[in-house]
């Protein structure tokens, strides 16, 4: 080791030094440390199965493990010296191995390489990540169901183009992004199963002539077998593309939840109010109070995206195995894991603490001629109208009322009657934006009994009693 010019660990046959920025654009050590504690894991699984398999003796193992206690003791209290000269995390750690313990440090690397070291660190990283973001996803989803179970009859207009549609309430609305987020967590950890093989033990690419146990490796590393293929192991990163996939789509809905934020909290909508905390006021206008976290998670929607297609890049014309393309895998992963996470903290504060206004959502709901269908509807269960006759003479009734800058609920029974002689004060009964919503109690319908039932439903799954 360090038997070439300089410093590096692989140095043997380089007369001169790698020219700064030769070192600038090849170390990792500023991103990829962060996976500093699966590396000595890695590391330790490895060094026992050479100790198991004889490759290792049992006292260089003893000294290897013993010398990764303190590696691990000194990552823990932050005293691990960090060099990035040493290019990246696992240069780092095994340099570090060597200054405390000498001789045995440099057996080590024995059928292995960073090839299969790295993506062995950065799935571990990745399969952890998932299940921690998965956790956050949960606590969003828990904040919403709580707020749906306080607004199952909070009535609003439902919206169709973003034209008013038809009544719903307030929670049926907040329980369909509880639905999206369940998808979204679970196919997080549907990229757990697929992601938990174990590349270590593939080495460089084409697998090793020493007499290796892959099994136990993959087995001491939680991962449920080894990867079948060396070239796959070393040179596929799908496992993260998949992982960002998920996050961007997951990134998506809350960005479709944070733009319905900043509509409601509009003084146009005025739907809702966010409180201090998580408004900004503006430096020249004193009035305003913006939703800028709302806005900002819209936005990194799309930086998570990118994050996803620039890793697709990096991969798609990548000949099998190994390139050093790969190495920014892990920069774009994490800055994915730490924006989403980042995103769905500021959501669950905003959902938590919007103060939701049930009057204005209700006076809206009215307008709009929101409960036509439920004219419509009357008319055919009435009044045995064919839905197409029903449809039109709802247009017309709606069409009046348009003209008298009237809703439907304030026309008399006789201006209706002028439409269509049968109806009958009945009628009424339909046409508040209560009856209509509480009408809707088909399962997956928007009446508050239904959305009790989810909300509890909800409750139990999501262990909140
Ligand atoms: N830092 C490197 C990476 O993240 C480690 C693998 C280096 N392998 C190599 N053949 N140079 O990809």
């Amino acid at each position: 080791m360090n038997s070439g010019k300089g410093q590096t660990m692989w140095g043997g046959r380089f007369a001169a030094t790698p020219s700064a920025i030769m070192n600038e654009i090849n170390a990792s050590l500023d991103i990829d440390r962060r996976m500093a504690e699966e590396d000595v894991a890695g590391s330790r699984a490895h060094a026992d199965m050479l100790a198991e398999m004889g490759i290792l003796t049992a006292a260089d193992n003893e000294a290897i493990q013993g010398g990764l206690d303190r590696v691990s003791a000194e990552l823990r209290d932050g005293t691990f010296p960090f060099r990035r000269e040493l290019e990246d995390i696992h240069m780092n750690v095994e340099a570090r191995l060597k200054e405390l313990i000498g001789e045995p440090a440099g057996r080590l690397h024995t059928a292995r390489s960073r090839n299969d070291q790295v993506v062995t660190d950065f799935r571990l990283w990745t399969r952890r990540a998932l299940d921690d973001t998965s956790h956050l996803v949960t606590a969003l989803q828990a904040v919403l169901v709580r707020r749906a179970g306080e607004h199952a009859a909070t009535f609003m207009p439902g919206f169709t183009h973003l034209q008013t549609a038809q009544p719903v309430t307030l929670g049926h609305h907040l329980l369909a992004y509880v639905e999206m987020l369940e998808r979204d967590r679970t196919r997080l950890l549907d990229c757990a199963v697929r992601l938990n093989e174990c590349p270590l033990g593939a080495a460089a690419l084409a697998g090793t002539g020493f007499p290796i146990d892959r099994d136990m490796t993959a087995e001491a590393l939680g991962f449920a077998r080894p990867m079948a293929n060396s070239l796959d192991a070393v040179g596929s990163r799908d496992f993260a593309l998949e992982a960002l996939s998920a996050l961007s789509i997951a990134a998506t809905h809350l960005s479709r939840l944070a733009e319905e934020i900043v509509l409601w909290t509009s003084p146009q909508f005025a739907f809702a109010a966010l409180p201090d905390e998580w408004s900004t006021g503006s430096s020249i206008m004193p009035q305003k109070r913006n939703p800028d976290a709302a806005e900002l998670v819209r936005a990194k929607a799309s930086l998570i995206t990118g994050l996803f297609v620039a890793l697709q890049g990096a991969v798609k014309a990548l000949p099998l195995a190994y390139a050093k393309d790969l190495q920014d895998d892990k920069r774009l992963t994490f800055e994915a894991f730490d924006t989403y996470d980042l995103c769905a903290r500021a959501m669950a504060g905003m959902v938590e603490t919007i103060r939701f206004k049930p009057d204005a959502m209700r006076a809206a709901a009215g307008k709009g001629f929101s409960t036509a269908t439920d004219l419509a509807d009357w008319l055919v269960r009435e009044l045995g109208l064919p839905f197409r006759d029903a449809h039109h003479v709802t247009g017309r009734i709606v069409a009046m009322a348009e003209g008298k800058g009237a809703e439907l609920a304030d026309l008399s029974l006789g201006e209706m009657q002028k439409v269509h002689s049968a109806i009958s004060k009945d009628v009424f009964n339909v046409l508040t934006v209560e009856a209509s919503a509480s009408s809707r109690t088909s399962y997956g319908g928007t009446s508050p009994v239904r959305v009790q039932e989810q909300v509890a439903q909800w409750t139990q799954r999501l262990r909140l009693e």
